[in-house]
């Protein structure tokens, strides 16, 4: 399990809009139920669908939590959040399976179709990463009324929007050439015609609106740039956001944008939104950064648009197929800058990975709304 370094004001300076969590009283003969980790604040969107497993009058003296994998410090502090529950750790999932009657909440790799049908008493299952899409087949785990989903959106959202940029920046200031001459000990012009470009003034658009979109587009002001972005729901955008459009809007939006960012999750809707039509729709010579999957973007139109010119770069952490077989045509593009789904990696998003999961199971303990429940019929 990850290192627990509670540092809750990272949450606090992350979050546009965020909402202290206060405990509710405790009622009569359960007094001893311990308070939040201190300071810690869940933003609007982890609390949109915040569900309760167990209610607080029906927990049982002892809930049961299979983990992957727990530090005696992780142990330590778990027993001072949720003092109520046992953590088994070390079980293959055959193991897992044979005591599925035990558990009360696990991670997600114990949740395979066998041992949910037979842990009859499982209320919460915890995915340890944003993106669900490939638990969406998956009915007994993402619509079920007994049982409580949840993921950890928003959590990757400072380190993949510095990735963002990372990516973005490269491809602007033609970075891939100036290596190129550096590794050959030459002074000169970066190789190819592509111009560097400036991001000031230009326009973004960060199709998904959500824990990584709202950081990219909060870097995207940061450097000057018009920020309009896409999201599903009508909740509220931050100032930084010039404009937020329904997703329906989106190829309106395309003639006008020099960068599109791409943080949406796999979904029905969003499988393959970036096609032939949203690339011929691209304002020419537009850039396109993909952090989010694959399959959001049709990869023979995405190769089509590069070569022609109608996009003049991209930055993909995500590919159709991943990983991208040594062949494959994206490697030997000029004008691509290529990542294997690394955007996230950072000891910020650990941390905050950890302070999300010690509150959820703190709650989980204590019969509170869980964190981060996700719409199985939405997809994410
Ligand atoms: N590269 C990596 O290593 C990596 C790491 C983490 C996550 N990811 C990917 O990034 C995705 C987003 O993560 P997150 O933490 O930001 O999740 P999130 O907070 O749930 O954000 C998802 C956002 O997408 C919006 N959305 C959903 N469907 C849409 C559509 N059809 N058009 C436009 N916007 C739409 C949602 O709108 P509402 O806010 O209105 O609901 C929400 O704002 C994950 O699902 C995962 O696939 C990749």
């Amino acid at each position: 399990m990850l290192r627990p370094v509670l540092v809750a004001s990272l949450l606090l300076a992350a979050c546009s809009s965020v909402e202290q969590f206060r405990q509710e009283p405790a009622p009569a003969g359960t007094a001893s139920m311990p308070p939040a980790a201190p300071g810690f604040v869940a933003d609007e969107a982890m609390l949109r669908r915040a569900r309760v497993a167990i209610p607080r009058e029906a927990l049982p003296a002892k809930l049961v939590y299979f983990a992957s994998e727990l530090t005696e410090q992780d142990r330590v502090e778990l027993a001072r959040a949720a003092p109520n529950m046992e953590f088994v750790t070390g079980l293959s999932n055959e193991q897992a399976l044979a005591r599925a009657g035990e558990a009360h909440g696990c991670d997600v790799r114990f949740a395979s179709a066998a041992f949910v049908k037979a842990a009859t008493n499982l209320r919460w299952v915890q995915a340890h990463s944003a993106g669900v899409d490939r638990y969406l087949g998956r009915p007994e785990l993402v619509q079920s009324e007994r049982i409580v989903f949840t993921n950890m959106r928003g959590v990757h959202g400072p380190a993949i929007a510095d990735h963002v940029f990372a990516g973005l920046l490269a491809l602007t200031r033609r970075l891939p050439g100036y290596l190129e001459n550096q590794r050959q000990g030459r002074w000169g012009a970066a190789p190819g015609d592509a111009p560097a470009i400036a991001l000031h003034g230009r326009t973004l658009l960060v199709v998904g609106l959500g824990g990584i979109g709202t950081e990219i587009a909060r870097r995207g002001h940061g450097f000057g740039m018009r920020v309009w972005a896409t999201r599903r729901s009508e909740a509220p955008a931050p100032d930084f956001v010039a404009r937020c459009e329904r997703p329906e809007k989106l190829l309106e939006l395309l003639p006008e944008v020099d960068v599109v960012a791409l943080a949406v999750p796999l979904t029905a809707q969003t499988e393959r939104l970036f096609d032939a039509q949203a690339f011929a729709a691209l304002k020419p010579g537009a850039y396109l950064v993909n952090i989010a999957r694959g399959k959001v973007v049709d990869t023979t139109a995405l190769i089509d648009a590069l070569r022609s010119g109608r996009l003049a770069g991209a930055a993909l952490d995500v590919t159709d197929p991943e990983p991208l077989p040594a062949d494959h045509e994206l490697w030997k593009l000029p004008n691509v800058v290529i990542t294997p789904h690394v955007a996230a990696d950072a000891e910020l998003t650990e941390e905050r990975h950890w302070e999300l999961f010690a509150e959820n199971l703190r709650r989980f303990g204590a019969g509170e709304p869980l964190l981060n429940v996700v719409d199985g019929t939405a997809g994410y």
